[in-house]
């Protein structure tokens, strides 16, 4: 049982770029796609964990925007497993009152995997425990694009002006609109890169970079990552005092 304190430096909801399996596939002489089936093992771990520890949100990065650039066999290879984790994952993930929602851009996708998206969202639609968000043919910049695309069609409608925009019109129409930002990002594979994930939602996230692979990414890598969050102070551009005294106050 956690303590209150404990409790408070939790996050509510990490954001993970799974990243590295292609090089822990290679590092073993086997094919990329041995990696990518590991990592989708880290990925079932990892959401049991969260739901056990308590985080209510978890964003995963499983396929940018810019992943569409790789040789068509891995594509896709990748869309099948997708495909297959999903099918025989869901009835599990749905019995432990995980909520699916996936953001990115649909219209790449195949229509088969369209199809079992929208069907997992249906059928989570009510469960509590977790939201589970992958984002999948994501890019931020892409999710902001069509930001501004809902924006101006609207001002285009006479519903709003220019001057009218603010940064709330903004996160209401970012694919995350109702999820709020991050609390900790944590990427695997050693980049120090965010590869175009959440910008917009990333403002004020901690960040975490680790050199452990995705497929070894364990419950120790994990809490790892929490004991590192639980050390910094979110001061939000306010002094250390400031952020010192907000704290106590909120007691
Ligand atoms: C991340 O692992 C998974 C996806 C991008 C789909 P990579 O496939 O990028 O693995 P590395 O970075 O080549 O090791
Ligand atoms: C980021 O990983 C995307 C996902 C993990 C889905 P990449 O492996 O595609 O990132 P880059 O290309 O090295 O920046
Ligand atoms: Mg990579």
């Amino acid at each position: 049982m956690n303590t209150q304190s404990e409790i408070s430096i939790l996050p509510a909801h990490v954001a993970i770029i799974m990243d590295g399996n292609g090089r822990w596939a290679k590092l073993r002489g086997e094919p990329r796609n041995k990696g990518h089936r590991q990592g989708v093992k880290s990925v079932k771990n990892i959401v049991k964990t969260c739901i056990s520890k308590g985080v209510s949100t978890l964003t995963l990065f499983a396929f940018s925007s810019e992943n569409w650039k790789r040789p068509r066999t891995e594509v896709s290879l990748l869309m099948e497993l997708f495909l297959t984790a999903l099918g025989s994952e869901l009835r599990e993930l749905d019995k432990n009152g995980v909520r699916l929602r996936f953001i990115g851009d649909r219209s790449d996708i195949p229509a088969k995997v369209q199809r079992a998206m929208e069907n997992a969202e249906i059928q989570t639609t009510d469960n509590q425990n977790l939201t589970l968000v992958i984002a999948v043919s994501y890019g931020g910049q892409w999710d902001i694009k069509q930001a501004v695309q809902q924006l101006a069609r609207r001002i285009e409608a006479g519903e709003l002006t220019a001057d009218e925009i603010n940064e709330r019109h903004i996160a209401d129409n970012l694919s995350t609109v109702e999820i709020p930002p991050p609390d900790l990002f944590i990427r695997t594979g050693g980049e120090r890169r965010i590869s175009n994930f959440l910008l917009w939602q990333l403002a004020y996230t901690e960040l975490y970079f680790t050199d452990t692979l995705w497929p070894d990414f364990d419950d120790q890598a994990f809490s790892e990552a929490l004991d590192d969050y639980a050390k910094r102070q979110r001061r939000y551009g306010m002094t250390p005092e400031q952020t010192q005294a907000k704290q106590v106050s909120h007691a």
